[in-house]
């Protein structure tokens, strides 16, 4: 597989998001067929590989480690901070440095590392000035302990302020034909700045792969039960952009998958998605988005029609967004 620049950080041009292995989509799934998956997506070309300590908790950066140790060499390896994981439950944000400091110790053991590829801040803290954060990411990496940094979900000033004090490899933030936002102030923010871009759920969390409708119902475990765009409504509503894609798919002879990602891939060379799965044949089916070319011109006629398409529903409840800095 082709290699993208984040930064100064090389990586597969398609990584593999691994929180729904044990978090957020249902029960964890077997951590012995989750290893064969990951092996598999090595054999297969990706070198970069997506946990949090907050997936889980904990259990998904266990797994992942576990399953790259043999490989540690080869890979990049991004995980991430910022929430307050002392109960069962994370309670709040925590991105005071004293915490980050406790924090990396736990994600570098149980990774199995002595020095994290790719450390973000998960969220923003609003009751710590990101200089701060920035400045303890400064010292992590004189330490060795982490060699790239970033941020998820960040606003433009907040990345500016932050990469001032210490350069930023990869912003990571939602990004598909679903929900455009980058497109406004970030994606150029970002490429003044030479920051890496790494879009979360770019397969919409499933949806636009078209595996998803009215009909299709979420357990209590599946994060997309509260999420008002998985309501039977929204999906019913959405079904025009599912439309949308699978013509252009039986005319590149693609699946919907592959031209969900394909789309993403074709916005600028610096942009690495990072699809979830748990199924080998879906993981080989989202790798062929990167033989997939999207001509100028496909790319043009794909945005007129996809700027005609209101989305219904919110990307997470009210509770979630407003954890998100403006
Ligand atoms: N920074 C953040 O705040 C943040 C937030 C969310 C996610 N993330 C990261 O981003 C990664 C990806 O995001 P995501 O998992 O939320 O969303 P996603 O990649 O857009 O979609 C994942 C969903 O799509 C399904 N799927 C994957 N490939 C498919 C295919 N070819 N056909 C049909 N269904 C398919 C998966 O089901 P199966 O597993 O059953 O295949 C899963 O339900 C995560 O793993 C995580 O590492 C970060």
């Amino acid at each position: 597989m082709r290699k993208r620049q984040l930064g100064n950080l090389e990586v597969s041009s398609i990584g593999l998001g691994c929180m729904g292995m044990s978090f957020g989509y249902g029960p964890a799934s077997d951590a012995k067929e989750m290893t064969r998956l990951i092996h598999s997506a090595i054999d297969r070309g990706v070198t970069f590989f997506d946990t949090a300590e907050v997936y889980g908790p904990f259990t998904n950066e266990e797994l992942v480690g576990e399953a790259l140790q043999p490989f540690r060499n080869k890979v990049v390896i991004a995980t991430k901070f910022g929430f307050d994981l002392q109960g069962t439950r994370p309670t709040g944000l925590d991105s005071r440095p004293e915490h980050i400091k406790e924090a990396v110790e736990g994600s570098l053991k149980r990774l199995k590392i002595e020095s994290i590829d790719l450390y973000y801040q998960h969220r923003v803290d609003p009751d710590v000035p990101i200089e701060e954060v920035a400045g303890a990411m400064q010292d992590l990496i004189r330490e060795g302990k982490i060699k790239h940094w970033g941020l998820s979900e960040a606003s433009v000033s907040t990345i500016r302020r932050a990469h001032k004090v210490q350069p930023l490899a990869a912003v990571q933030s939602e990004y598909s034909m679903m929900w455009r936002q980058p497109e406004e102030n970030l994606l150029p923010a970002l490429e003044e700045l030479n920051i890496g871009f790494v879009p979360f759920s770019p397969l919409g969390k499933g949806f636009l792969t078209g595996s998803v409708d009215q009909n299709t119902t979420f357990d209590s475990s599946d994060f997309r039960s509260i999420v008002p765009r998985f309501k039977p409504e929204n999906l019913k509503a959405n079904q025009t952009l599912i439309e949308l894609v699978q013509q252009i798919a039986a005319n590149k002879k693609a699946t919907s998958a592959q031209i969900a990602l394909a789309w993403v891939l074709a916005q600028k060379p610096w942009i690495v998605p990072i699809p979830g799965t748990r199924k080998l044949e879906r993981l080989e089916e989202n790798l062929g988005a990167a033989d997939i070319e999207l001509t100028s011109e496909e790319l043009r006629d794909l945005n007129k029609e996809l700027s005609k398409i209101e989305i219904a529903g919110e990307r997470y409840p009210a509770e979630h967004e407003k954890k998100i800095d403006k």
